[in-house]
């Protein structure tokens, strides 16, 4: 097991640093149905922060009160201004973000016939934009809407989105019937709906879980990108891949939980170092 630091001189130079980098690309030469399990560092370089790092979002707001079923009523009945500010700021900040090399790699991989799927923990559609075609969301997606009535659920537009937040943000000094006038309705039994994404205390959805675990199930490598692993199923799901015999590639700026388990961890920003370990074939 080896592992380098982007900090180091020299990346990809040094004996050290070039070995594991040789490592890295000689099994993903190797393998044909890699899976990539990526977190919100997959993402960071296209701008969107991350939860848990300096600046992270749980580092600007209580996981408990955003984060949550319970806290997001709350806030809608207490301070409904706060959470539309939040929540415009955040997809203001999704909306802007554009696929980087680290998503656009994973999606030319699976093109060339090398990679199985993605399985992520984001809720933004940036995998999807980078070219990849078979993603396992267990998080959920920011785009699709859950109505709340009849649960039915459907996709929104980008532009549709950006209109959500015009008509949520128009109002100063929101109050919750206000809020509640403003949020999208299902088309069908015009109830209010919701962003389909998984707060804590929710259930992941089971098709997305199952569909997770069939691709790792078949994984002859594990790509693990810009996830700190410390939410399950991450790191059940890592080990049970690495249990079954195929290598652990971890790419992250800084060692995580999972890092005991990979076979190789490189340490450096995601769409820096993914495109240098890809080669034709
Ligand atoms: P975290 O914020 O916990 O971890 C992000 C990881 O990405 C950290 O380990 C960083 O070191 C790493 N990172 C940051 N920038 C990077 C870069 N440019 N290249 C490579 N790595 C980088 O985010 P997740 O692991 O995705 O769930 O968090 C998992 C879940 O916790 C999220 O889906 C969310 C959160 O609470 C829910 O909200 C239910």
């Amino acid at each position: 097991m080896g592992a380098v630091n982007a900090s180091s001189p020299g990346l990809g130079t040094s004996g050290h640093i070039g070995t594991n980098v040789d490592e890295a690309r000689r099994i993903l030469a190797a393998s044909r149905r890699i899976v990539a399990f990526t977190g919100a560092g997959v993402s960071a370089e296209s701008g969107i922060p991350t939860f848990r790092d300096a600046g992270g979002l749980w580092e600007r707001v209580s996981p408990e009160e955003f984060g949550t079923p319970w806290g997001i009523a709350d806030l809608v009945r207490r301070r409904p201004d706060r959470l539309v500010e939040v929540l415009a700021e955040l997809a203001g900040v999704v909306l802007e973000a554009e696929p980087n090399p680290a998503h656009q790699t994973i999606g030319a991989l699976e093109r060339a016939g090398r990679l199985a799927g993605v399985v992520t923990q984001n809720v933004d559609d940036l995998h999807e934009r980078g070219g990849t075609r078979t993603i396992r969301k267990l998080h959920g997606d920011l785009g699709r809407f859950r109505c709340l009535g009849c649960d039915r659920t459907d996709m929104r537009s980008r532009e549709a989105l950006a209109a959500i937040v015009r008509g949520l943000t128009a109002t100063a000094a929101l109050t919750a019937d206000q809020l509640l006038a403003a949020a999208p309705r299902c088309p069908s039994c015009r109830a209010l709906e919701r962003p389909d994404v998984v707060l804590f205390g929710e259930m992941l959805p089971e098709s997305e879980v199952e569909g997770a675990r069939r691709l790792l199930a078949d994984a002859d490598c594990l790509l693990v990108v810009g996830t700190s692993g410390s939410v399950e199923p991450a790191a059940s799901f890592a080990r049970t891949v690495v249990r079954g015999g195929a290598p652990m590639i971890e790419i992250n700026l800084a060692p995580t939980d999972l890092t005991p388990l990979a076979t190789v961890s490189l340490f450096a920003p995601a769409g820096e170092i993914l495109p240098e370990l890809v080669t034709e074939g």
